[in-house]
């Protein structure tokens, strides 16, 4: 432990790693949160896929939920990780709490993943300027999943649609 209680770069370095972590542990528990409520109340020809989808996309969050708040532990930080935390930290608009037409909904979950892998990338930028390459490759990992997933779901619109 240094005796020096004025913080160094690396340690400030780290302070701004970590709350783009709990950036992301806010937003990927909202959007896992917000999948989940799809998952219930989606309506049309193709419920059963998409309620099925929406529930493997609520699993892939989680972990990435996990995988965040994990991290924040191994460099020493706390997570943020509560409901309530979420609500208030993640710049995801609100679901309508509503029945939602299939097409709405995949179109309404499409926009937050994508900003979702948007606030990724931010972080992944954020992580290289502290130098930190294991966070980065926790983002990266999960902006290529955040991609893929919503290239799931585009996958469901009728092409003049996408
Ligand atoms: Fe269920």
């Amino acid at each position: 432990m240094a005796t020096d209680t004025k913080p160094r770069a690396g340690e400030q370095r780290t302070d701004e790693v970590i709350e783009q972590l709990n950036l992301m542990v806010a937003t990927a528990a909202d959007l896992r949160s917000q999948v989940k409520q799809a998952h219930w109340t989606v309506v049309g020809p193709n419920f059963i896929a998409l309620h099925k989808l929406f529930d493997e996309q609520a699993l892939v969050l989680l972990a990435h939920v996990d995988l965040y708040a994990e991290r924040v532990r191994a460099l020493e930080g706390i997570p943020a990780g509560t409901v309530r935390n979420a609500a208030a930290n993640s710049p995801l608009q609100e679901l309508p709490i509503e029945e939602i037409p299939e097409i709405e909904a995949i179109n309404l979950l499409v926009d937050r993943w994508e900003q979702y892998s948007d606030g990724l990338g931010h972080a992944m930028k954020q992580a290289e300027e502290a130098e930190d390459m294991s966070t980065q490759d926790i983002f990266i990992e999960g902006q290529r999943a955040a991609d893929l997933q919503a290239y799931f779901l585009r996958s469901h619109l009728p092409t003049k649609k996408r």
